[in-house]
Order: C-alpha cells, then structure tokens, then sequence
C-alpha cells in the first residue's frame, strides 16, 4: 500500500459508529494495568500498530495478557526485566510514557523505535527525570532513542514544565506515584487530562488544581480498570473536516470522547461557521457521545490559544482554511515542528503542491483560502498528514503517496472512506 488516488466526491449524509479507538487512552489502559492488583478489562482497544507495540511491551515486561478479540485482560504481579529490547514503532507517547513507568522499576530496560521516533526529543522527559535520581541514557546525551534506563529511587518532586504536553505529563505523574513523596507538576497551558482521570479512577492520589497536578506516592496497587474506549476525536476530526467542506454532506461521529481537551478542533471548525453540535451519551472515566457536522459556507480563523487541545488535528484543520473564505493564521505551534513529522513544513509544502497560499513562520503559519488543486502529496511517514490530504482530495481529487503510517493510528480509515467515495490503491 504506497499510494492512493482519491477522487472527488458529491455530497453524503453518514453515521460512522467505528471510528477508531482512542489511541491516548488505549497506550494509558495497558501501561497503567501493570500498576494495578487483580486484572484490569480493556475493551474496544485500538489495534493499530502503535498500541499494539504498547501491548507487546507490557508482555514483556511480564504481564499476563488475553485476549479473546474482544476483551483484553491484562494482570500483573509487577514490571519484571524484559528478555527483550522495547519497540515503541512510531509513537511518542508509548516511548515517553514508559519512560515514567520503567523510571523506578527493577532491571535495565531498552526502549527504541522506528526512525522517526529515534529523531524526535526525549530531553524532555529524560531531564526531569534524571534530575530525581532516574538512571537513563541515549545518544545526544539522553535526547534520543534508544535510550536506556535502569531503574532507580526517585526523588519527590515539584516540577514546572515550559512545554504544554499530556506525553511529558504522564511521564512525570507515573514516575510521582513511585518517588519518596508528594510531587507537584505544572504545566503551561492545561494539556490532555486522561493520565489523572484514569489513575484517578483507579484510585491513585492524584488532584488536578487548575495547571497544578498533586500526585501522592503508591501506597499499594491500585484498582484494576474497567474500560471500554471511547472513539478518538483526533481521528473522528478527519470525517468531521471531510463533511464541512463538502457541499450539502452530514456526518454524525458516534460514541467519541468529549474531553475538553480533546475536541477544540471541532469547536474550531464551528467557529470557522461549520453546523456541529453534541450529545453526551455517557460518562465513566471520560464524557463520552456524538457528534454530528454539517457543511456550511466557512470564513477563515486565528488559532492560537490552547494549541496542545488541538496539535493532532491542525493538520486536517488546515485543510478546512484552504477550503474557508480569507487567510487564517496558525500561532505558538512550534511543537508542530516535533511530531511524527515537522508538521509546519508539511502542511505548508502540501498545501502550496495543491495551488493554496501560505506564509511559513518559525512556530506556526497562514493559510489563505482558495481552489483547492488536484496534486501528489508525500505523507512523510505521518499519518495525520497523510489521512488530511487524502480528505483535501475530496475536494479535487488527489494522490497521496506512503500510507504505512495510517496504520499506525487508524486501520479502518479507507473502509469509512469507501463510503463516500472512490478511492484507488496501489
Ligand atoms: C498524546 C499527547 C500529545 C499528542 C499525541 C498523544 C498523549 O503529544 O500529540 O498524539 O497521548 O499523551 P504531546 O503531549 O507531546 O503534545
């Protein structure tokens, strides 16, 4: 599967109740099983590629994992040191969440990834860490994979973070949980919140003061979870985009998380003058309920508040400014230069491949709306600017080559896409 021809589509009118599973909250469920007594149930469990190397590493670090298709169950009795070395793929999330988890664990543990996670910073979390007594090393002195840890005492801390990110979060909260006292972490700008909700729930000590996390060392295991995860708005974003800029289409997006945190990309493209509304269907651990989107004429945006709400979808967001009436500006979004791609660049050079006019800047950029062209577009290896070109060719047509990395997110993307349109891959 290496490329793709989009074509053109007319207007649709969809329900899509299997959009997939969230993909944050599926890396937490399996990670966070280790830390639990009795056996933790998973259901709707992202299988992409991703999640699936979190749950072979949590194999490796020897809990006892079944799976039926439907239900895992995950139990544990404590990380033991694996036989092997730790393959994170292509996520970020996996490699720096298990970086807090292996952190104060017994034995020596070696965490990789593909070549573009080997390039991407870990400084961020491996300096906090080290500087309460972790033992990690990598190349660029701990800056990149593989990095190598040896499990060690941490020290209680009181952390303010310059980056507004759940990954480095996460990190630091699962590390709290094992120091030898109450930590605080504070972060810039509220990032995604699901780490403190589900450790919550598993009833760790951890309290949530506005930037300000309290986190209380283990004083035993925690509860085992029971979960079902919700559908990944971050993936649900690309149907929603799809439906507002194509004339007349409507898409209700079933049974997706409603965390504030996670949907400002749809209260974006509502400010953009798109028809979306919400309906909370339930509440365990996460809001949980749909969300329907209509097509209507759009007027361009600044985006510049809240950036880490919205740093997955800017991608197919931008594909939504080409589409809108007038110049829209993206703002304080450097750390699009750190994801699976350097997603400023990206996204400008596919976009101006497709005839649309940008403005490059260091931490962000501007996109003035215009006639979206029918172009070839590389994904770079990154599903997200993969998957947002393939949507900017419902416009146009398009081709969009290396589609691996779809995979690694959302396997089921060009079933739901067949059904508004024809798609060719080779
Ligand atoms: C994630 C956090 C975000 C996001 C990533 C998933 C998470 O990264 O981009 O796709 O699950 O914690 P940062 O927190 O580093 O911004």
């Amino acid at each position: 599967m290496s490329s793709v021809n989009v074509s053109a589509c007319e207007k649709f009118s969809i329900n899509i109740s299997s959009i997939a599973p969230d993909k944050s909250i599926s890396h937490r469920s399996v990670m966070f099983s280790m830390l639990a007594s009795g056996t933790s149930e998973i259901t709707n469990f992202l299988r992409a590629e991703d999640t699936l190397n979190s749950l072979e590493i949590v194999k490796n670090l020897g809990a006892n994992v079944t799976d039926d298709g439907e239900t895992i169950k995950i139990s544990s009795n404590g990380i033991q040191e694996p036989f092997e070395i730790l393959d994170c793929g292509n996520s970020g999330t996996g490699m720096r969440l298990f970086c807090g988890l292996l952190s104060s664990a017994n034995g020596h543990f070696v965490l990789t990834g593909d070549k573009y996670l080997r390039s991407r910073p870990m400084k961020r979390v491996t300096q906090p860490l080290r500087d309460i007594g972790a033992i990690i090393d990598g190349r660029e002195d701990s800056n990149l994979a593989p990095l190598s840890i040896r499990g060690a005492a941490l020290k209680a801390f009181d952390y303010t973070s310059k980056i507004a990110s759940a990954q480095v979060k996460s990190c630091m909260i699962l590390a709290a949980l094992r120091a030898d006292g109450k930590c605080t972490y504070t972060e810039p700008e509220l990032s995604r919140d699901h780490t403190e909700r589900m450790l919550k729930g598993m009833g760790a000590s951890v309290e949530v003061d506005g930037l300000r996390t309290t986190v209380g060392p283990m004083k035993e295991l925690l509860k085992p979870l029971k979960i079902r995860v919700p559908s990944d708005p971050s993936s649900a974003f690309f149907f929603a985009v799809a439906a507002a800029i194509t004339p007349n289409a409507s898409v209700v997006l079933e049974g997706i998380t409603l965390n504030e945190t996670r949907i400002e990309a749809f209260k974006a493209l509502e400010r953009m003058g798109a028809d979306i509304s919400y309906e909370l269907r339930s509440d365990k651990y996460e809001p949980i309920g749909d969300i329907t989107v209509k097509q209507a004429p759009l007027k361009a945006i600044t985006v510049e508040n809240n950036i880490s709400w919205l740093i997955d979808e800017l991608p197919a967001l931008s594909i939504a400014f080409a589409c809108a009436e007038g110049v829209s500006v993206v703002k304080n979004a450097e750390e699009l230069r750190v994801k699976e791609s350097d997603r400023i660049s990206t996204v400008v050079d596919g976009l101006n491949a497709c005839g649309i006019e940008t403005t490059e800047y260091e931490d962000g950029y501007t996109v003035k709306g215009g006639t979206l062209k029918s172009a070839s577009v590389d994904s770079d290896g990154d599903h997200r600017i993969a998957m947002s070109f393939i949507i900017a060719g419902l416009r146009c047509g398009m081709e969009v080559t290396d589609l691996e990395c779809i995979n690694t997110s959302f396997p089921n993307f060009f079933e739901l896409l067949q059904k508004i349109t024809t798609i060719k891959i080779s």
